[in-house]
């Protein structure tokens, strides 16, 4: 880890979808989401209807990190969390974290839902940190590697925001 950077956090938008497709090329090699993908879910993300939120972190021009979530009723899904290597460790995967359950909150969630690779201990921790609960394993559910998630479950998000966010 270099130095934390100063960075807001903003809305993401579709001119944003080249820069985090490079940094989603870098931290998820084995199954990065394609540009269509992004597009997609953008699409979803503005207007009355909207059913997503997602966020990047900018520092300056360069994008630091970038997240995502989907309300389907009751239910929000973190469909993406990700932070640039060199700012591991310094908090920022907890305040995208609690800009999704602030977007979960206004989209009247009650609960909402994440699946982790079953390896991936640092971003469980964060999870933990913040209240999710393991819930169960989908087996097999990263392909072509064929390696396990761990499914995770947050209750009433609107509790807990605000009081994590500097990590
Ligand atoms: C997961 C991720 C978003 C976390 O971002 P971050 O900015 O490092 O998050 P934070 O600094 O807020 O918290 C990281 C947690 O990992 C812990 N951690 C630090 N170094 C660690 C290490 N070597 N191993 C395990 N955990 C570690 C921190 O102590 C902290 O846990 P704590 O809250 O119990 O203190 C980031 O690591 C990332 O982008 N990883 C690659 C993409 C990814 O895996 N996304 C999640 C998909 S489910």
């Amino acid at each position: 880890m270099t130095e934390p950077v100063t960075c807001v956090l903003r809305e993401m938008r579709w001119w944003d979808i080249d820069p985090v497709l490079e940094l989603e090329r870098d931290l998820f090699p084995d199954d990065a989401w394609s540009r269509g993908m992004f597009w997609s879910e953008l699409a979803h993300a503005r207007g009355p209807e909207a059913t997503r939120k997602y966020v990047v972190a900018e520092a300056g021009e360069r994008i630091v990190g970038y997240a995502g979530v989907a309300s389907s009723g009751e239910q929000a899904d973190i469909q993406t969390i990700a932070v640039t290597r060199d700012q591991w460790g310094t908090g920022l995967g907890g305040r995208l974290l609690t800009e999704l359950l602030r977007a979960a909150t206004a989209f009247e969630c009650a609960e909402v839902m994440l699946e982790c690779r079953v390896d991936n201990v640092r971003a469980q921790k964060l999870y933990e940190r913040f209240g999710f609960e393991a819930i169960g394993f989908r087996r097999g559910y990263y392909q072509p590697g064929n390696v396990d998630a761990l499914v995770m479950r947050l209750t009433d998000p609107s509790s807990v925001q605000g009081t994590q966010i500097n990590g």
